[in-house]
């Protein structure tokens, strides 16, 4: 079995990536080793057997595959020899190639993972460069299919561009959702069944979308034709511009992950 080591271990992302893995055992807690400067690695208690350390290069070389999971401003305090490994980075706005020139590896994998990792339910694109061998690439697969559903990409750019679209996890729904709440608020519902109203909206909405036959065009087709109350809500949105918006604010998404 690989030795996998996880440098910012201690952090949100590996966490809510690392524990679905363990719970459904695509890797064992002695196989894995974390890494943090300072904070104590908390959040697996459940699996003791799981090694700590502050010292990146002694995970290095314990480790057959190395997932990079420090902040991006964060990386260049990151000493280690990661030549012979494979290299899997989670992180936002950092090019492979900064990261094979750096660590000196040539079997990277970068992916873009989301917050819903922890349970279960990321959407996690990843993109192999050409030395990744087919069993890395079923370990990258089986680890991050535990906490969701996990696709190969052809090309490194499309991991900027889900760095927008999916990277941002629930919080552009949140938005929405944010929205409802206020609106139902100003127009004299308790604010604990707003919350609770549009929570439940939200569940329903993602479970349908996520299940239905229908594509989201058509969902909104459908009801638009129906021609009833949520018609009338639709449009209203729809000639606000909703659409524009909505990509607007994936483009900006899209640039900042490309660095600009
Ligand atoms: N959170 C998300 O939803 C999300 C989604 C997609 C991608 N990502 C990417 O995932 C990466 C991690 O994000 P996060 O949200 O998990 O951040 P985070 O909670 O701040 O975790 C980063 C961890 O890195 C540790 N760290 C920093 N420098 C280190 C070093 N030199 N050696 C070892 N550990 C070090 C920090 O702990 P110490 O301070 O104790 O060292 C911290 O626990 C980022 O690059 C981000 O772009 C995050």
């Amino acid at each position: 079995m690989s030795t996998i080591g996880i440098i910012g271990g201690a952090g949100w992302l590996a966490g809510a990536l690392l524990r679905p893995a363990l719970a459904k055992s695509m890797v064992r807690a002695e196989d894995v080793i974390l890494s943090s400067r300072r904070t104590a690695v908390a959040g697996f208690d459940a699996w003791p057997g799981i090694r700590t350390t502050s010292d990146n290069a002694e995970l290095a070389a314990k480790s057959d595959i190395v997932i990079l999971s420090v902040r991006p401003d964060d990386l260049s305090g990151v000493e280690a020899d990661l030549s012979g490994k494979l290299v899997i980075s989670v992180m936002a706005r950092m090019p492979g190639s900064e990261i094979s020139k750096r660590f000196g590896c040539d079997r990277l994998v970068r992916t873009m993972p989301n917050a819903s990792a922890e349970f279960g339910q990321s959407f996690t694109p990843w993109h192999a460069s050409p030395n990744v061998t087919s069993a890395d690439k079923a370990f990258v697969a089986s680890f991050f299919g535990a906490s969701g559903i996990a696709r190969e990409v052809p090309n490194e750019p499309d991991i900027d561009y889900f760095t927008g679209l999916t990277g941002s996890g629930f919080a552009f729904p949140a938005l929405m959702a944010r929205a409802m709440i206020e609106h139902a608020i100003e127009n004299g519902v308790a604010p604990d069944l707003a919350d609770v109203a549009v929570r439940q909206l939200m569940l329903g909405a993602g479970t349908y979308v996520s299940v239905s036959k229908e594509n989201a065009a058509e969902i909104v087709k459908t009801f638009v034709d129906y021609g009833g109350t949520t018609s009338a809500g639709l449009t209203a949105m729809i000639e606000r511009d909703s659409d524009g918006v909505v990509k607007a604010g994936l483009d900006a998404a899209w640039q900042r992950a490309l660095g600009n």
